[in-house]
Parts: structure tokens; sequence; C-alpha cells
């Protein structure tokens, strides 16, 4: 394939800002991507994604900040000149063109006379070697796709942009395409930035997330991280569903916080809190509870007095809702292996977790943020 860019290294966005009139797009972004490394923006629609992505790619200028790509300041090089190329979600190929003549346009666009090879080995590696001579319209969305991919990488960008590249495919070829995707990062080795409001497209694909909210970052880490320790409301809802419940830290024991839940006792490790003061909204995730008769003993935190409101049985686990004496209904996965017997509607049970699963978040938060946002297939819909 080609050589390199000249121009590499991790991208950098310095107070990145966008403001179209007084509307701010994007607010004060800063983030590092690290240069190889397979990174996803994820967050509900309008959240400022595109606009930070075409802002990367050259195609909108920021009204504040700075782009580095390396120590190279590509805050305002033309789009062409930036060793970047962007797969969007309509990916138009050239119709005309045969498969073959579509990869190799960037290439012989830059003059390079013998392209033969370089296409030929992005074709494998989205193994669809046997379909170079047929044009567009006679390939499925899937394989039109993956040749989008390949007229990108072909150019051996610095940076890949894909913002929201399978969302004209059908759930179960995203599906596909996620694995492959990634496969084919790893492969090549670019720096990938995918563009998402599927938090399972984000936590299947991509080494480190960036939850975006209004125009700016709420937290960034790896899947894992975001999942278990989410910083704020809107991320413990948005990647994934969440239990909060409302408590007060009441003492302290080593390095753990004593809650005190609606008069009971649970404890909480300190380093997993993000609360300011003693109010707090205690995070338990639905698959991290167990249910128990009442006979039944338990160890970890335990709260006394649910009653069960409904149960769905969905094949690989059981959701109940739980009624709890305050009134709050709370929301738990069951993996259905004849651990347990399953419960009925109206039983009284205690539910318990491993305190070490617990978080916190500050209590002055909107328990609800990131919840009413469709992170799914309903957005698609009326695209
Ligand atoms: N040219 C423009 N003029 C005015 N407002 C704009 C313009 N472009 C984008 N916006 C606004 O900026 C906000 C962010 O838009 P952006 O396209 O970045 O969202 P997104 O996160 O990509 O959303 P989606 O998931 O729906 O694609 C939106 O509220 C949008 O209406
Ligand atoms: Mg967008």
């Amino acid at each position: 394939m080609a050589e390199k860019s000249s121009i590499h290294g991790d991208l950098r966005l310095v107070n990145l800002t966008k403001t179209y009139g007084d509307f701010t797009a994007v607010n004060d972004l800063s983030l590092t991507i690290p240069e190889g490394s397979f990174f996803a923006l994820l967050g509900p629609s309008g959240c400022g994604k595109t606009t930070t992505l075409r802002m990367v790619a050259g195609l909108e200028e920021p009204t504040n900040g700075q782009i580095f790509l390396g120590d190279t300041d590509i805050t305002f090089t033309k789009p062409y000149q930036r060793p970047i190329n962007t797969v969007f979600q309509n990916y138009a190929l050239f119709p005309h063109l045969s498969i073959f003549e579509n990869i190799a346009f960037g290439l012989r666009r830059r003059g390079i006379k013998d392209v033969k090879e370089q296409v030929e080995k992005a074709l494998e590696l989205v193994e669809l070697s046997h379909l170079a001579s047929r044009k567009p319209t006679q390939l499925s969305g899937g394989q039109q796709q993956r040749i989008a991919l390949a007229r990108a990488i072909v150019n051996r960008p610095a940076l890949l942009l894909l913002d929201e590249p399978l969302g004209a495919l059908d759930l179960k070829l995203r599906r596909q395409m996620q694995i492959e995707l990634k496969w084919i990062q790893k492969e090549v080795g670019l720096t990938f930035v995918h563009v998402t409001h599927d938090q399972e497209e984000a936590m299947t694909m991509a080494d480190t997330i960036a939850v975006m909210n209004e125009g700016e970052i709420e937290q960034l880490g790896s899947p894992a991280d975001l999942y278990d320790n989410p910083k704020t409301a809107f991320v413990a809802n948005f990647l994934g569903q969440s239990n909060l419940i409302k408590g007060t830290i009441s003492g302290n024991d080593g390095d753990n916080h004593i809650v005190d839940l609606f008069g009971q006792k649970i404890s909480l490790a300190k380093n997993r809190s993000h609360a300011v003061d003693n109010s707090i909204y205690a995070g338990i995730r639905p698959e991290k509870f167990r249910i128990s008769r009442l006979e039944t003993p338990t160890s970890g935190n335990i709260l006394t007095g649910g009653k069960i409101e409904d149960v769905s049985y969905i094949g690989v686990s059981t959701q109940y809702q739980v009624l709890m004496p305050w009134g709050q209904e709370v929301m738990i996965f069951e993996q259905n292996d004849d651990a347990v017997a399953p419960f009925s509607v109206g039983e009284n049970v205690n539910i318990s977790w491993e305190s070490g699963f617990t978080f916190a978040l500050r209590g002055d938060e909107d328990a609800e943020a990131g919840m009413e946002v469709e992170p799914e297939e309903t957005i698609d819909d009326d695209e």
C-alpha cells in the first residue's frame, strides 16, 4: 500500500468550539486520541458528533480552538491536504466506475500509475476480490460498505473518520460489520475515529469511548470503565441501564463509605464515589443484583422488603421489576441458569449484591438524564 503520510501521530483537539449564531454545537472540547487506536465518539442525536468530525476533516472551520496531528497544527489546513479520509453513512461510490476503479480513484488522483497491487490488497482486506469488475449497484449494502472502507484505507490516511458508516445496514449485518471493522483496524493499524449513537456498537469496537452530551464530553474511558464506574447519571443511563437509589453517606469503614438508603445500610467503595458531599445516588447495574426468597441467607449488601411486580422472560435472562418499600421500582436481570427457581409476581423478596459493584453519583443529579434518548433503532427509522 501507499507510504504512510508524513504528518502523523496522536490526534489532539484543544479547546475545540463551534458555534452557529448563539447556539453552541461543540463546547470547548479537549481530548487526545492516541495514534493507532480505535476511538468512538458516542452520544445522542444532536450532541455535536458530526460537527466535531467535520472540523477534524477540515469541512468546517472551528470558531475556537486547535487541532493537532502529532506536532502539526492542522486547524486551518485545507481538507485535501490533511492525511485524513472520511467514510460517511451515505458512502456514495461512483456508480459509473467498477469496484476496482472506485478503490483506485484516490491513488490515481494523486498521480500514482501502478495501482494494481494496492487495490488488490485493499480488496483482499475486505474479502471482496471476486467482485472487482462489478459496478456498485450490483453489490449488496454491506458489500458497498466494505468497498467504501477499502477506498478510504487504500490511501493510507493517518486518520480514518467514520461517521455512522453502518447506519444504513440492517441489525444483523451491522453486528457482523462491527466485528470486521475492528479486525481491519487492528490489521492496518490506522487511527479510527468512529462516530455512533449506538452504545453497543461503540462498546463492541472501540478501545476508548468518549461519551458526548450537548457539545461536551461527559466521560472518557474504556468500555468497561464507563460501564462499571460511570461518573454521571447521563453516562450511567446512556450506556446500558442503571438503578439509581437516593441515599446519604452516614459513616466510614476503612476504604468504604457506609450509606443509608431509606433506612437500610449498605457499603460502597470510596474510590467508586463521584459524590461531592453526603448526598448521593447509589448505582447498581441490573445484572449485579441477586433476588432471594426471604428464608434464603445472602451476603454482601442487602435490601429487604421488595415485592416482585413484573417478570419478563427473554431467553438468556429473566428481567424482574421489584417494588422497594420506598416506592421505587428496581430492574433486575437474572441469568436463566437454574441456580434459583423463577420468582412470581407478588412474591416478597430481598435483593443483594457484592458491595464492590456499587458506584455513586452526586445526589443533586437528574437521575433520569440520558434515559429519554433512544440509543438504538428508533433514531435511524425516521432518517
Ligand atoms: N450548519 C449548521 N447551522 C446551524 N446549526 C447546526 C449546523 N450544523 C449542525 N447544527 C446543529 O448542531 C448540533 C450538533 O449537530 P451534529 O450534526 O454535530 O449532531 P450529531 O451528534 O452528529 O447528531 P446525529 O447523531 O443526529 O447525527 C445540532 O443541534 C444541529 O442542529
Ligand atoms: Mg451526525
